[in-house]
């Protein structure tokens, strides 16, 4: 087999056979097919697209390119989670305790976050004590014992996946629906997950910026889970704006637990709901969406979910009495308020562009080497469709930085990323569509 022959092939929009796939992602793996020729590859499939065998070929053959968890060991249907990335998202922090709470186990592998804030794993470190690194049996056995372990990813999980990403991102192939699909699939395949529910976002900080766009991507994931026997749901949801109104390590924490004692945002409290229900129906903990969504109402009203919270942080290693006392949680040098140019309504609050102000408060990453303070961030006291007088505080920003121009401009950005008008705003849509293997229900 000869490279330049499968990319000619897909160039001229020729479907390669799974053999042609694993040849060209093991090599590639392996440092056999240099980088050009896959660049060269990769956007002859932007253009020519894949079919759905194809893309599913592609996912496994990256799923196979590194470690693949075996939870076979724990009982039960593990039902995974993942967003395709959002501005202050903080669901994965929910979901794990409260799925837990419902009998689902929840055995999580998540990752460090560059941009806005940081990634699940670096919001847990704000936790006292809390150990995000366990070998593969303390893993398995905190699961087995307590329903939920979240750890951080392992080094050799897809690295045919991290090599391809690394070469899109500079190449203007990132944005192929088959490509993308593939690229978080076979992250949750490797991981071992049984079954899949997908938040798919739409918005301006999101890869997709139109509903049929992310309908598209959400049936591609849905199909590779059909395909290699894992059920996979998508749920299509909205990041006009930020979620919740946290945005930031330790402030996420907080809110939460918030919405686990069942007092978070309604955003954020809703889209958990949901996506939680589905979790629950594909493990097996529920006959239908609306019996999974009342059952976790319940959990929280009845304590049970906060309660699963305090036993997961507990369990790794973590010191709870931050969830009676969250002024224990790590805090920033100090924090001040944006308060409201004028009166009027909130159209906007640009997803994008508030979640880029929290990193430069020093909520999130710019390099991988750069640091994250804990305790910075954003917090919203206002929604789009809220009603405010001018002079009222919009929001909250929680910094160390001190030097008061860089506060100015970032304030000033902020304040660029809101728009207040006289006539009445409503709050956008949370969820447009839900994508199973069924087909696509819009909402
Ligand atoms: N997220 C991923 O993990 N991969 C992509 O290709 C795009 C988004
Ligand atoms: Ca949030």
């Amino acid at each position: 087999m000869r490279t330049v022959d499968l990319i000619q092939k897909k160039r001229d929009g020729g479907e390669l056979t799974a053999e042609e796939i694993s040849f060209l992602i093991q090599g590639y793996a392996e440092g056999r097919i240099p980088d050009y020729q896959i660049a060269a590859w990769s956007m002859a499939v932007f253009f020519q697209g894949m079919t759905a065998r194809e893309t599913a070929e592609l996912t496994l053959a990256m799923a196979r390119s590194g470690d693949q968890m075996d939870l076979g060991s724990i009982r039960g249907v593990k039902v995974d989670k993942h967003s395709t990335g959002g501005v202050g998202d903080t669901t994965t922090l929910i979901l794990a305790p409260l799925v837990a709470a419902a009998g689902v186990p929840v055995a999580k592998m998540s990752g460090r976050g560059l941009g806005h804030t940081g990634g699940t794993i670096d919001k847990l470190e704000s936790i006292t004590g809390f150990q995000v690194e366990q070998n593969r049996e303390d893993f398995i056995d905190l699961v087995n014992k307590h329903g939920v372990a979240v750890i951080s990813q392992s080094g050799n999980i897809t690295p045919a996946d991290k090599q391809l990403y690394a070469l899109r991102d500079v190449t203007a192939t990132v944005n192929s629906i088959p490509l993308i699909a593939s690229s978080v699939m076979s992250k949750k395949i490797a991981s071992g997950a049984d079954a899949i529910v997908l938040d798919v976002k739409i918005g301006s900080g999101a890869f997709m910026k139109t509903i049929e766009d992310a309908i598209r991507l959400a049936q591609a994931m849905v199909d590779i889970g059909t395909e290699v026997g894992r059920e996979t749901v998508a749920v299509i949801t909205g990041m006009e704006q930020p979620l919740g109104r946290a945005i930031g390590n330790a402030l996420e924490i907080r809110e939460a637990m918030d919405t686990l004692r069942g007092q978070g945002p309604a955003d954020l409290t809703e889209l958990c709901l949901l996506l939680g229900a589905h979790m629950l129906v594909l493990g097996q903990a529920a006959l239908t969406v609306e019996e999974g969504y009342e059952e976790l109402q319940r959990l929280i009203e009845n304590g049970y979910a906060l309660k699963k919270f305090k036993e997961f942080v507990a369990a790794q290693g973590g010191t709870p009495s931050f969830i009676d006392q969250p002024g224990l949680l790590p805090s920033a040098g100090h924090s001040f308020t944006v308060t409201a140019p004028a009166s009027g309504f909130v159209h906007r609050l640009e997803a994008e562009e508030i979640g880029i102000c929290a990193m430069m408060l020093g909520a999130g990453r710019e390099t991988k080497q750069s640091a994250i303070d804990l305790g910075a961030g954003i917090v919203l006291l206002a929604k789009i469709g809220d009603v405010v007088e001018a002079g009222q505080p919009i929001a909250e920003l929680h910094t160390s930085l001190t030097d008061s121009s860089v506060l100015e401009r970032i304030r000033e950005r902020l304040l660029a990323a809101v728009t207040i008008a006289p006539e009445p705003a409503s709050a956008p849509p949370l969820i447009y569509a839900i994508v199973t293997k069924d087909g696509v229900k819009r909402v």
